[in-house]
């Protein structure tokens, strides 16, 4: 009996810890805007929503410039700002160029949200990461809580954004060390590629690996993108990341084991490499995927936020305020 209730204890005091140690981990916190402006996490909810029913891709969009955002000297917002002489802005660098969007859905919602909470309290950087999680959710992906806190960038840098963000041509050592650059460790990477359970990609990041990558890749799944993609031109045509690009799933994966990666950097992943493993996890369990996603998904939101009195709350997100 007195073992029993030792033992109870002791789940009691590990489960505390869990929970003090994730609070300390982040200067961030879920509750930030509760007294503020308790309005401002439905608000941003239901615009996205309302973007997502207009177009699925939306979702997947939207979570991108989560992702981009984060890996560019932190989750600052810096992805928004618009080119200036004094801005080199990183819609220019090329993972962004002609590929990221979403930019006037943030617009919409920051608009929205300043004027329920009648003054610019939510920054940029916040409205991105609830963004990318109401998307996920409406996709039919896990719900986590949004840690919240983060202020906005006065700069913001095309140059980390091409050395930051990974390239579909990475195999996997370079993308492993790509991550943990970031702090984030192999079982990120793999859960967080899950996010090309969503969205599309451009002939011009397939091409090479369906005329040219004959071993790692299915033959019929390659010939077929081959009348998407041609060799020469049509480089912004689209294939899906995913057979079922509007629904989050665990399809991405399931994929991966038949040879069927869109990218040279997903199939990556399932090459014969240490990543095997839990890509077969993940692709017949979407709880242990779900789970993971949305642990990796606060992990990379805290990826180097501004806090106190760095940074500011932007008033329009492409600009830095005067
Ligand atoms: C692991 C390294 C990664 C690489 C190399 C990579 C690369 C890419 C590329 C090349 C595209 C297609 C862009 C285009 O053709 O316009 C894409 C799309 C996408 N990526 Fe990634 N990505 C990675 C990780 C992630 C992560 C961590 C997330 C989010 C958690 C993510 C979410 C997405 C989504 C949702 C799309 C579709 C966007 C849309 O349809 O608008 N990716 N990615
Ligand atoms: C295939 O690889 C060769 C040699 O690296 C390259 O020159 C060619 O452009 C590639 N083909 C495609 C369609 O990417």
């Amino acid at each position: 009996m007195a073992s029993l209730s030792a033992l109870y204890l002791q789940a009691l005091i590990i489960m505390s810890c869990l929970v003090f140690g994730l609070a300390s981990y982040s200067p961030l916190s879920p509750a930030y805007y509760d007294r503020v402006c308790p309005q401002a996490l439905p608000t941003i909810k239901s615009i996205v929503e309302d973007a997502v029913r207009q177009e699925r891709r939306m979702g997947a969009s939207l979570l991108r410039l989560h992702f981009h955002d984060c890996f560019v000297n932190g989750c600052d917002a810096s992805i928004l700002l618009d080119p200036t002489p004094t801005i080199d802005s990183e819609k220019n660098a090329i993972p962004n160029a002609n590929s990221a969007r979403g930019f006037e859905v943030i617009d919409r919602i920051k608009a929205q949200v300043d004027k329920v909470c009648g003054r610019p309290i939510v920054s940029c950087a916040d409205i991105l990461a609830v963004a990318a999680r109401d998307s996920v959710f409406a996709l039919g992906g896990p719900y986590w809580p949004v840690q919240l806190g983060r202020r906005d960038s006065t700069t913001a840098s095309r140059s980390a954004a091409n050395n930051d963000i990974p390239s579909p041509f990475m195999d996997l050592p370079a993308l492993i060390r790509n991550f943990k650059k970031q702090g984030l460790n192999v079982k990120d990477l793999v859960a967080l590629s899950g996010g090309h359970t969503i969205g599309f990609a451009q002939c011009r990041v397939f091409r090479n690996r369906i005329y040219n990558e004959t071993n790692n890749i299915d033959a019929y799944f390659a010939s077929k993108l081959q009348a998407t993609c041609p060799r020469n031109g049509g480089d912004s045509n689209l294939a899906p990341l995913d057979p079922s690009p509007a629904v989050f799933d665990t399809k991405y994966f399931s994929n991966l084991l038949t040879k069927k990666g869109l990218l040279h950097s997903d199939q990556a992943l399932f090459n014969g490499g240490q990543t095997d493993k839990l890509v077969r996890t993940y692709s017949t369990n979407s709880f242990a995927f779900s789970k993971d996603f949305a642990n990796s998904m606060i992990k990379m939101g805290n990826i180097k936020p501004l806090t106190g009195k760095k940074g500011q709350i932007r008033l329009n997100c492409r600009k830095v305020n005067y």
